[in-house]
This record gives structure tokens, C-alpha cells and sequence, in this order.
């Protein structure tokens, strides 16, 4: 190859390496001038076919036009890789502008915060938590509570028997419990006074299900046994629960009520919080019943043996479903077995 034809290799690369339009095309370039059979190659291995004055130069000659193309190839390599990695980069763009999906986040049933809120209160007060099985025996549901046996509640009719032995009630019968008073009997069984408990819990009843029963609902019990509790200091303490959870203002009062195993016992009333005991559609003639309470009867100090001499004490149990109904102004106890989220995503 001469001089001129090594400078014509030289600037027909160099145009092509420039118009080359992917890093492939450039392979392509590079094989077809300085692979085995490449343009420069070939000029390489035929020097020794020019006349010997002529070698020298065009040796020199053509390893510079290769030390080019190389340099060329380089330079257009690197801007190519630049391009394409922005090309890839553009099509795989993401649009950090769009909104986000938002993941589902649960939250607690409206009666697990209430209960927590019941619960919160009396932690405040000092007393702690505790708990008792569902499925009760019939001795703590009833006969340790000085329920007897020929009382209605004992009957079929009005309780869920899991296990009945015989015609007339047994304390050795397992059934659903139907209220979280039976969890006083076992806390006072495994300790001693004082105690101050509070006791979230299900119970069942063979209710049919309407807007103000369900077969299945929730109470939480309190229980406080120590020496010389008062009537006073059950009020006191249920005043001081109704103000907060229901507001300052509020007031309780004490009616006279049975249950067999509180004596005196009583229904609590708090002071109408919609139209403050002026009389409305909530209250009707200004107070509300929230809860059952009583003086803990000495008969059941005595069951799990206590000396009623020493000690006293107070309890009451009070329905979670009532209490979030009149507090949120719900009136259908049935929505909240419904799970149906938009009434449940409200609060
Ligand atoms: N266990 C009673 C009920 O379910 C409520 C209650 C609890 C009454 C404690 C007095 C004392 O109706």
C-alpha cells in the first residue's frame, strides 16, 4: 500500500468511526481495520512487498494511522457508552412525581379502643390487669358468686352449656361465661388482699342478635377488695371514670338494684353528656345507665376465703358495645360484628 492509499484507509475510518451509531457498529469498524484481515493490517504484512526506500516511511506511516483509528475507536467508544447508558437510563426513567401506592394500614376495632381507653383509666387509678378463660366452668360463672341454682340465668334458656352433665345446673358444667364477674372469683382465689383489678373480656348469651343485643359482646369488670372499702369509694371511683371518659361535667348516681353476688347492689347512672340532664332523645329524662355495681357480697369473700370481718370490697362491670355506642352516638349495636370498613375506618 502507498502513502496516499494509507492516508485515504486513514480518513475513510476515521469518517466511519465518527458516523458510527452504536458501540456494535464500532466493533464492526475496528475488526474491518485492525482485525487479522483489517485494511492496516493487511498494509502491515505487505510493507515487504514495497520497494525498500519506500518501507521505512510507510511503515512508519502506518503504525501512526493505527495509533489513530485506535485513539479514534477509543474517544467514540466512551461518547457512544455515554449516550446509550442516557438512552437506557431515559427509558427506564422513573416518575418519582407520580403518588405513591398507599399500603392498607390496619387499626383497632373501635371496641378494642374503647376497652383500651376503660382500661387506661383504671391503670391511672392504680389497678391492673387481668384476664379468665371463656369457657368457664359453672362454679366460677355462678355458684362461687352466690348465684343459685334455680336462678333463671342458671337455665338453658338464657346461657351457652358446652358441656352439661345432668337436668339441674352442676358446678363442674362448662359454658360460655356470661358476664367477666366469674374472673373475680379466680383472681381472689390466687391472691390476697388488696386487690384492684380491672378485666376486659367476651361474653356470650343466648340472646337473638337486634340493635341493642348480641349473643356475643364485651364487659369490662373492676374489682377492689381491701380493708375498709366503701359505697363511697365505689361512687368516687366510678365519678371519677364517667368524668373521664365521658367529660368533667359529668355526675353519677346509684340506684337501687339486685345482683346475688354484690349486696347492697345498684345500676349507675351518669348525667346525660348530649343535652346535660336537661332530658333528650339520648337519656330521655337526663341520665344514662352505663354499669352494673355493687359492695362484693360476704358470702363470696367467704367462698374464696376471706374473713368479710377484715376486708371489703367493691365491683362493677359495665358492656364495652353500650359504652362506645352512647360515647360515639351509635346506634345499632349490630355494625360492629358487621366489619363493614366504612363504618369502622370512621373512628
Ligand atoms: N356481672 C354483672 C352483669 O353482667 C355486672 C356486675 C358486675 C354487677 C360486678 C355487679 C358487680 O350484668
Amino acid at each position: 500500500m502507498k502513502a496516499e492509499e494509507v492516508r485515504s484507509v486513514k480518513e475513510e475510518a476515521i469518517a466511519s468511526i465518527k458516523s458510527a451509531g452504536t458501540v456494535a457498529e464500532l466493533e464492526e469498524i475496528r475488526v474491518s481495520y485492525l482485525g487479522k484481515k483489517g485494511k492496516i493490517t493487511s498494509a502491515l504484512k505487505e510493507l515487504g512487498m514495497l520497494p525498500a526506500e519506500e518501507r521505512p516511511v510507510v511503515g512508519a506511516l502506518v503504525n501512526e494511522v493505527r495509533q489513530e483509528i485506535e485513539q479514534a475507536l477509543a474517544s467514540r467508544r466512551e461518547e457512544l457508552g455515554k449516550s446509550e447508558l442516557k438512552a437506557k437510563f431515559e427509558a427506564e426513567r422513573v416518575d418519582i412525581t407520580l403518588p405513591g401506592r398507599k399500603p392498607n394500614v390496619g387499626r383497632k376495632h373501635l371496641l378494642t379502643q374503647v376497652t383500651d381507653e376503660i382500661i387506661d383509666i383504671f391503670i391511672g387509678l392504680g389497678y391492673r390487669v387481668a384476664e379468665g378463660p371463656e369457657i368457664e366452668l359453672d362454679y366460677y360463672n355462678f355458684e362461687a358468686l352466690n348465684t343459685p341454682p334455680d336462678h333463671p340465668a342458671r337455665s338453658t334458656t338464657d346461657t351457652f352449656y358446652v358441656r352439661k352433665a345432668g337436668d339441674r345446673p352442676a358446678s363442674d358444667d362448662a359454658l360460655l361465661r356470661t358476664h367477666t364477674s366469674p374472673v373475680q372469683i379466680r383472681v381472689m382465689e390466687a391472691a390476697k388482699p388488696p386487690i384492684y383489678v380491672i378485666v376486659p373480656g367476651r361474653v356470650y348469651r343466648r340472646d337473638a342478635i337486634d340493635p341493642t343485643h348480641s349473643p356475643v359482646f364485651h364487659q369490662v369488670e373492676g374489682l377492689a377488695v381491701d380493708e375498709k372499702i366503701t359505697l363511697g369509694d365505689l361512687k368516687g371511683t366510678l365519678e371519677v371514670f364517667a368524668k373521664a371518659m365521658f367529660g368533667e361535667d359529668r355526675e353519677v348516681r346509684l340506684r337501687p338494684h339486685f345482683f346475688p353476688f354484690t349486696e347492697p347492689s345498684a345500676e349507675v347512672d351518669v348525667s346525660c353528656f348530649v343535652c346535660n340532664r336537661r332530658g333528650c332523645r339520648v337519656c330521655g329524662n337526663g341520665w344514662i345507665e352505663i354499669l352494673g355495681a355493687g359492695m362484693v357480697d360476704p358470702n363470696v369473700l367467704a367462698q374464696v376465703g376471706y374473713d368479710p370481718e377484715t376486708v371489703s370490697g367493691f365491683a362493677f362491670g359495665m358492656g364495652v358495645e353500650r359504652i362506645a355506642m352512647l360515647k360515639y352516638g351509635i346506634s345499632d349495636m349490630r355494625l360492629f360484628f358487621e366489619n363493614d370498613m366504612r363504618f369502622l375506618r370512621q373512628f
